[in-house]
């Protein structure tokens, strides 16, 4: 694998999600080599086969746990990480177990990669990016918090006492906040490591898949809600009070690795919407003959125009800070439509 004609070699961690899928499109377009973890080969190597187009730039590196430094040694070996960007977190809202499930993987997973950056890195590790969540800012407890507006200041103040026995959405909440909390303490104990960190918090991330989405089987949980839209007698109530586009995210996680005055921010992607308003997008789209026609059957209707009153959502700083320009919710809700209806319709077909 060449690094010469790219901007450096990112380690990305959980490359085969949904959110991670997209932060490879876009830090592979914006001329970087990338390097993605994944448990197995076999999984590696699905997640590569989506990008044809990049052989000589994409490469792999099996990490069978992230809750061990010593995993890493491999995926830094050739010297070549310039970068770091960890997005590999369990994303399920119904553990079995809430610390082996959850915080374990989440907690542990988060300052081991920053414990293998400095003992691998080869001091050529310049940034480290993690995906975290508006979870970690969200205080559930206050509910709607009508007239409140959350910005990267607010901290979810979940223990993990709590967590650890608490319903599943709490769990994966205080899974993001520890992990998050934890690399921001791990970067306060090692001054001199000689890399920053930024953490990228999106509320909901919807939109499309990087790559070509075969299967509704096992759709990211967030995406998973605006499948069950499809079919549904009622529009969802009110959950979360925000959202962000897939791509949005992306852009905010590479940007973060190139501005300066990214280091040492946590950044908030994302904007209020709710799930009327997605299908209200939903049905303008198939009037205007961007989704199927037959599709607008398949959706509820519920009370159009309606917003529900909560808390609103600050995202505003990471387009002053990093220049991420957010896209229209109509273009993600068509989008995201788009891609469900064909993988849908290849299930069928199989
Ligand atoms: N989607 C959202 O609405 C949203 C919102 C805010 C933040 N996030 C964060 O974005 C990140 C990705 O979420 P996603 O929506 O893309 O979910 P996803 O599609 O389920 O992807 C999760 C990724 O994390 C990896 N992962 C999960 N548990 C792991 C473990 N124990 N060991 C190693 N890797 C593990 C998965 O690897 P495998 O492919 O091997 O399973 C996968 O690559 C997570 O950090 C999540 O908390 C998501």
């Amino acid at each position: 694998m060449t690094t010469l004609q790219t901007k450096g070699t990112i380690l990305l961690t959980g490359g085969g999600g949904f959110v991670g899928g997209q932060i490879l499109r876009e830090a592979l377009e914006s001329g970087y080599s990338v390097r993605i973890t994944a448990r197995s080969a076999p999984s590696a190597q699905r997640t590569i086969s989506h990008f044809p187009s990049y052989p000589s730039v994409l490469s792999s590196a099996i990490v069978p746990d992230i809750q061990s430094v010593e995993a890493y040694e491999p995926a830094f070996a050739d010297g070549a990480i310039t970068h770091i960007v960890h997005a590999a977190s369990p994303f399920v809202l119904t553990p079995e177990d809430n610390v082996r499930d959850l915080l374990n993987p989440a907690i542990k997973g988060a300052t081991v990669v920053l414990e293998a950056a400095l003992r691998y890195g080869n001091g050529k590790v310049k940034h480290v990016v993690a995906t975290s969540s508006f979870a970690s800012v969200i205080n559930i407890s206050e509910g709607m918090r009508v007239g409140y507006t959350y910005t990267e200041k607010d901290w979810n103040p979940v223990t993990w006492e709590q967590a650890a026995t608490a319903d599943g959405v709490t769990a994966y909440c205080a899974s993001k906040k520890l992990a998050e909390r934890g690399m921001w303490d791990w970067m306060e104990s090692h001054r001199d490591v000689g890399f920053g960190l930024t953490t990228i918090c999106p509320p909901w991330v919807f939109g499309p898949y990087a790559g070509k989405l075969e299967s509704t089987k096992s759709l990211s949980e967030s995406v998973q809600l605006l499948n069950n839209i499809i079919d549904a007698e009622n529009v969802p109530p009110f959950d979360f009070g925000g959202y962000a586009d897939s791509r949005e995210v992306a852009s905010a996680h590479v940007r973060a690795l190139e501005v300066p005055g990214a280091a040492g921010r946590r950044f908030i992607v994302g904007r209020d919407y709710r799930y009327q308003i997605v299908v209200d997008l939903a049905h303008e789209a198939v009037e205007k003959g961007d989704l199927p026609k037959e599709f607008g059957n398949r959706l509820p209707v519920g009370k159009k125009g309606e917003w529900v009153d909560s808390y609103h959502i600050d995202g505003s700083e990471v387009t002053r800070v990093l220049g991420v320009q957010y896209r229209e919710l109509r273009d993600t809700v068509v989008d995201t439509y788009k891609q469900l209806i064909q993988a849908r319709e290849l299930e069928a077909k199989a």
